[in-house]
C-alpha cells in the first residue's frame, strides 16, 4: 500500500504525476502529496483525504518544473493528516516511500541527538534526515544513499530528489516493488507497470536491495554490495487507457457485472470446451509424485484457496494444508520434500504472501502463483504462474478476482486431478462440461440483482449478520460476511454451518438476519438442518439455494433467492455473486464510499 511515482524528463511534470497518483489511489488515499525541484528548490504540495484534494490544490496553488516525486498514502505511522502525508523533507532532501522502516524508533533517537528536528509522526522521516546527515557529511547523494539504505530495516519503495539538483532522481527497494520505466530523454520510478503505462512500456523491476541512479538519460543499477548490475527492461503489456465506471455508479458494480465475461476469457486460456479438457501449463513437477499442497494467500484470496482445498482433496486426492500468509510466515513449519506451495494473489504484491512464497522457496518447495497481475513480484519469483484474466480490478472489495480465481483453481484440480489418474475421463469431462456453463449461469444469477437491492434494506438495519454454510458453501459464507464488512461497516460473521451449535447459536435472535448458502450437494440436509435450528430460535434467514433446495426448505426461510442448479462442483463460483451484490447494495443504501471503503487499500504491501 502506499503508491509512489517519480518523474524526471521534459515537460511540466505536475499533471503527470497527478495522472500517475490516479492510477495508485487504490494502494492508498488517505492523504497524497507531490514534490517537484523547481529553480533548483524543493516544492511540496500535500492534501489529506482523496486525491482529488491534491489536484485542487495543485490548481489554485502551481509549481513549476520536469522533476517530480508523488504519493498516495494509506497510512501506517501517524494518521492520515497533512502533515503526516509524503514527500517528507528537510529542505535539502525530499522522499517518498511505500512500506515500513522497522527500526525508526532508534534512527529518530540518533537523530535527534545530533540535532535533527522531527516534523511528523511517520516512520520515513528518519530516511529524509539519515540521506541529509550523510550529505553533510560531505557524501555525494549517491553515496549518501547507498549508506542510508543500510542502515534501514524493514521494508520500502523509496524515490529521492535532492535541492539542487534538478538532474538527478534516486530510487531504492527492499520488501516493495520498484519499476524503472525508460522513455524519450524522460526516466520514470513507479509502483507498477500500471502507474507508468501511459509514459512508458519500457519497464525494469528492481530487485531486492537495489537501488537505481535515474538521470534523463538512463538509469544505473546497483545491488545492495553496491555493485553495478543490468535489470533486464522488458516490454509491458499493461495498457495505459484509464480504466472508467463506464454506465455503473460504482467499479465494484461493474466489475461484479463483468463476471460472466472474464471468468470466459480466464476458461478460454485453460480450457478446451470441444474435447472437455483442461490444459495446464507446463508442470515444474511431476504431478504423480506431489506429496502435499500447502495454499497460502490472504483475504479473499485466501477464501478462494479454501474452496481449492475441497477440490484439490476430491480431485487430486493429496493432503492439502491451507493458512493465511501472515501466520503461515511465521509459523516455522517443516514443508515436505515432493511439496507444491500455491500462492493466491489478485494482485501478487501482497507483503505477506510473498513473503511466505520465499519462505517456501527456501523450504524448497515447487512454487506456483495464481495471480491476475502478471507482472506482478510473485509471478516473477514463481516456477509456474497461473493467471487469471479478470483484467484490472478497481473496486477494493475484490469480486470478479476472486470468481476468475475460483475459475483457474477448478481448472488446477481437474487438470492435476487427470495427470494423477485420480479422475476418470468421463469425471474430467462432466466438469468441464459444467465449468463451461458457468459464464452463462452467472449471468442468470445476476438476474436477482434487484431482488437483493429490496433484501438489502433488511441487511442495512442489521448490527451483526451471519452467514452460514458448509463444504464449499462455508468459504463462501466467510467471503459474504468479509464483503459486507467491508464495504457496509456492518460486523458479520461466516461460520461453518455445523459449527453453529458450538457458540454461536447464541447469537441468533429476530434482529439478526442469517444468510444460508445451501446449493443442493451432498451436504444439503446437514445445511438444512442447522437452518432449521436458527428458525426454531427465532432468526430471519435468507436462504440461497436452486430449485430443488427452494422446494424443499422455501417455505421456512424469511426469503429466498432461487439460484441456477448446476454441478454442485461449480456452486461457489456462482454463490459468489448474491452476496457481493447483496454487500454492494447493503453499503449503497448505508451510503458508505463503495469503492473506496475507509481504512483499506487495493494492495496490501506491508506487514
Ligand atoms: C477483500 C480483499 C482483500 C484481498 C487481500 C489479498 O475484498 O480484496 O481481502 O483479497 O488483501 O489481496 P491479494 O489478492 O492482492 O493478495
Amino acid at each position: 500500500m502506499c503508491g509512489i511515482i517519480g518523474i524526471i524528463g521534459k515537460a511540466e511534470v505536475t499533471p503527470l504525476l497527478i495522472d500517475g497518483l490516479r492510477r495508485l489511489e487504490y494502494r492508498g488515499y488517505d492523504s497524497a502529496g507531490v514534490a517537484i525541484i523547481s529553480d533548483k528548490k524543493i516544492a511540496r504540495r500535500r492534501a489529506e483525504g482523496k486525491l482529488n484534494n491534491l489536484q485542487k490544490l495543485v490548481e489554485t496553488d502551481p509549481v513549476s518544473g520536469t522533476i517530480g516525486i508523488g504519493h498516495t498514502r494509506w497510512a501506517t505511522h501517524g494518521a492520515p493528516t497533512e502533515a503526516n502525508a509524503h514527500p517528507h523533507s528537510d529542505g535539502k532532501v525530499v522522499l517518498v516511500h511505500n512500506g515500513i522502516i522497522e527500526n525508526y524508533q532508534d534512527l529518530r533517537k540518533e537523530l535527534a541527538a545530533e540535532g535533527h528536528n522531527f516534523e511528523t509522526e511517520t516512520d520515513t522521516e528518519v530516511v529524509v534526515h539519515l540521506v541529509s546527515s550523510f550529505i553533510d557529511k560531505g557524501l555525494s547523494p549517491r553515496d549518501a544513499v547507498a549508506q542510508t539504505l543500510k542502515k534501514l530495516h524493514g521494508a520500502f519503495a523509496l524515490a529521492i530528489l535532492f535541492s539542487g539538483h534538478d538532474e538527478l532522481m534516486i530510487g531504492a527497494r527492499r520488501g516493495s516493488p520498484l519499476a524503472v520505466g525508460y522513455g524519450d530523454g524522460e526516466m520514470y520510478l513507479g509502483s507498477d507497470a500500471l502507474t507508468l503505462a501511459p509514459l512508458t512500456q519500457r519497464i525494469s523491476y528492481l530487485e531486492e536491495g537495489d537501488y537505481a541512479i535515474v538521470t534523463r538519460e538512463g538509469a544505473e543499477i546497483y545491488d545492495s554490495d553496491d555493485q553495478s548490475v543490468e535489470r533486464e527492461i522488458k516490454l509491458t503489456a499493461t495498457s495505459g487507457a484509464m480504466i472508467g465506471k463506464g454506465n455503473y455508479p460504482h467499479f465494484m458494480l461493474k466489475e461484479i457485472y463483468e463476471q460472466p465475461a472474464v471468468m470466459g476469457d480466464t476458461l478460454q486460456a485453460i480450457l478446451n470446451p470441444w474435447n472437455r479438457t483442461v490444459t495446464l501449463p507446463d508442470l515444474p513437477f511431476d504431478p504423480t509424485h506431489i506429496s502435499r499442497i500447502t495454499i497460502v494467500a490472504c483475504g479473499t484470496s485466501f477464501y478462494a484457496g479454501m474452496v481449492a482445498r475441497y477440490w484439490l482433496e476430491k480431485l487430486v486426492r493429496v493432503p492439502v494444508d491451507i493458512d493465511i500468509a501472515s501466520e503461515f510466515r511465521y509459523r516455522d513449519v517443516d514443508l515436505p520434500a515432493g511439496g507444491v506451495a500455491l500462492f493466491i494473489s489478485q494482485s501478487g504484491e501482497t507483503a505477506d504472501t510473498l513473503a511466505a512464497l520465499r519462505f517456501a522457496k527456501q523450504q524448497g518447495q515447487k512454487i506456483i502463483s495464481l495471480v491476475n497481475v502478471p507482472e506482478s513480484s510473485m509471478a516473477r519469483e514463481s516456477d509456474l504462474i497461473l493467471q487469471t484474466k479478470a483484467g484490472p480490478e478497481i473496486g477494493v472489495a475484490s469480486t470478479k478476482a476472486f470468481t476468475t480465481q475460483l475459475t483457474v483453481l477448478a481448472c488446477l484440480a481437474i487438470g492435476l486431478g487427470s495427470q494423477r489418474g485420480s479422475i476418470t475421463k468421463e469425471t474430467v469431462a462432466g466438469l468441464c462440461q459444467a465449468l463451461t456453463e458457468v459464464p452463462t449461469r452467472a449471468n442468470d444469477v445476476l438476474v436477482h440483482d434487484e431482488r437483493l437491492a429490496e433484501l438489502a434494506h433488511e441487511i442495512a438495519e442489521a448490527r451483526d449478520v451471519l452467514y452460514l454454510g458448509r463444504g464449499t458453501g462455508y468459504p463462501i459464507a466467510l467471503e459474504g460476511a468479509l464483503k459486507l464488512k467491508e464495504i457496509s461497516y456492518i460486523h458479520a460473521e461466516g461460520y461453518a454451518a455445523g459449527e453453529m451449535k458450538h457458540g454461536p447459536i447464541a447469537l441468533i435472535d429476530e434482529t439478526v438476519p442469517v444468510i444460508v448458502v445451501a446449493p443442493s450437494d451432498e451436504l444439503f440436509e446437514k445445511t438444512a438442518s442447522n437452518m432449521q435450528e436458527v428458525i426454531a430460535r427465532g432468526g430471519r434467514v435468507i436462504f440461497m439455494s436452486d430449485k430443488a433446495g427452494i422446494e424443499k426448505l422455501g417455505n421456512m426461510a424469511a426469503a429466498t433467492i432461487e439460484l441456477p442448479t448446476v454441478d454442485p462442483f461449480v456452486a461457489p463460483i456462482l454463490y459468489a455473486i448474491p452476496v457481493q451484490l447483496l454487500a454492494y447494495h447493503t453499503a449503497c443504501i448505508k451510503g458508505t464510499d463503495v469503492d473506496q471503503p475507509r481504512n483499506l487499500a487495493k494492495s496490501v504491501t506491508v506487514e
